[in-house]
């Protein structure tokens, strides 16, 4: 049956350069920005750029714009496009939070399937690369095959789908049954994502949809190597397991590579959540996490963690699910 294309979702404030590196290390097939405001970068902003930077052992990469306005969203992949050469663009249809959808942007989109349109239409005229759309079901129920067909019409390479309404947030599962529906109606392709946590559940997600690619996001926060290990399971039958030896040469590099991206200091904060999920479920998991927020060092915080990481224990929690 072939394998699914693996993807790392676009996670606000986790998948900088320095993440995605570390999942390219283990499996990943393509990796996308974080969302970036259209409008920060029809206005030149510093930050708002920053965000768009990668290197190219992240390739091939999608850099995820959001916005409300079809115009502003068209010069912002222009600039993007021009300055950055992404391996392709990607829409944010789906952001459920209140700040975005109050201006107009992410979920609040989907809403509208004129101005889906126009976007679309709009923002792939002026660029060469593929461009992808992410949504969410709809706003308050199911419109996914009607706002899939739009998108797929106005020009779009390709979807991903996050199937939760706007209303559910992240309460419930994410409704697979939207994906295998929306799968067998259009023809450019789809990529699942929601609830992959483990590569039995990728596999179950892949027989089930036929979802030509899988998206993961909150899973690779935790581990890392998800990517491998469903790689592993699809070729030969059972996945990667990981030992903490591994687990820290991963935090380990990440938090290299963070300190060479921001700085020392800005790093050891910015690297907290995602070491947080790392540890999430391990023994003395709160006691390390209060010794991590008042470390001011990283020869501090790496000794932290190879003293947590220093047994020869596997790695299981791949296992569950
Ligand atoms: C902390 C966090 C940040 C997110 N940031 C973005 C984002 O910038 N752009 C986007 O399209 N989705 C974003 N999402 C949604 C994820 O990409 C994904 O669709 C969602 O988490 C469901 O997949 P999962 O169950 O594998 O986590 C974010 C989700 C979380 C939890």
């Amino acid at each position: 049956m072939g394998f699914p294309i693996l993807i790392q979702a676009p996670l606000s404030g986790y998948t900088d350069s320095p993440f995605r590196k570390i999942v390219k290390d283990y499996g990943v097939d393509v990796v996308y920005s974080e969302m970036i405001s259209s409008a920060g970068i029809v206005r030149q902003q510093e930050k708002t750029l920053s965000l768009a930077y990668f290197t190219k052992e992240e390739r091939p990469i999608f850099l995820q714009l959001f916005g409300a306005e079809s115009e502003i969203m068209k010069d912002a992949a222009s600039i993007v496009a021009e300055r950055f050469s992404p391996d392709g663009i990607d829409i944010n249809m789906g952001c459920p939070v209140k700040k975005v959808v109050k201006s107009g942007a992410g979920a609040a989109l989907l809403r509208n399937t004129t101005i889906v349109r126009e976007i679309v239409k709009k923002v792939k005229s002026v660029i060469k690369c593929p461009l992808s759309v992410k949504i969410r079901s709809g706003w308050d129920e199911d419109k996914s095959l009607e706002i899939a067909k739009v998108i797929e019409d106005a020009g779009a390479d390709i979807i991903a789908i996050h199937p939760r309404t706007r209303e559910q947030f992240f309460s419930e599962t994410a409704d697979w049954k939207v994906l295998k529906n929306v799968k067998s109606r259009i023809k450019i392709p789809v990529i699942g994502n929601g609830n992959v946590q483990s590569p039995y559940q990728a596999k179950t997600l892949y027989e089930y949809s036929g979802v030509d690619g899988i998206m993961i996001g909150r899973a690779s926060l935790r581990k890392p190597y998800i990517f491998s290990s469903i790689k592993h399971y699809f070729e030969k039958g059972i996945p990667l397991l990981v030992n903490n030896e591994e687990i820290f040469h991963i935090v380990e590099k990440y938090v290299n590579y963070e300190c060479t991206y921001r700085g020392e200091g800005r790093a050891l904060k910015y690297t907290r959540k995602m070491i947080i999920q790392l540890l999430k479920g391990r023994k003395n998991s709160h006691r390390v996490k209060n010794e991590i927020f008042k470390i001011d060092n990283k020869v501090a915080l790496l000794k932290i963690l190879r003293r947590e990481f220093s047994d020869d224990r596997i790695e299981s929690s791949i296992l569950r699910n």
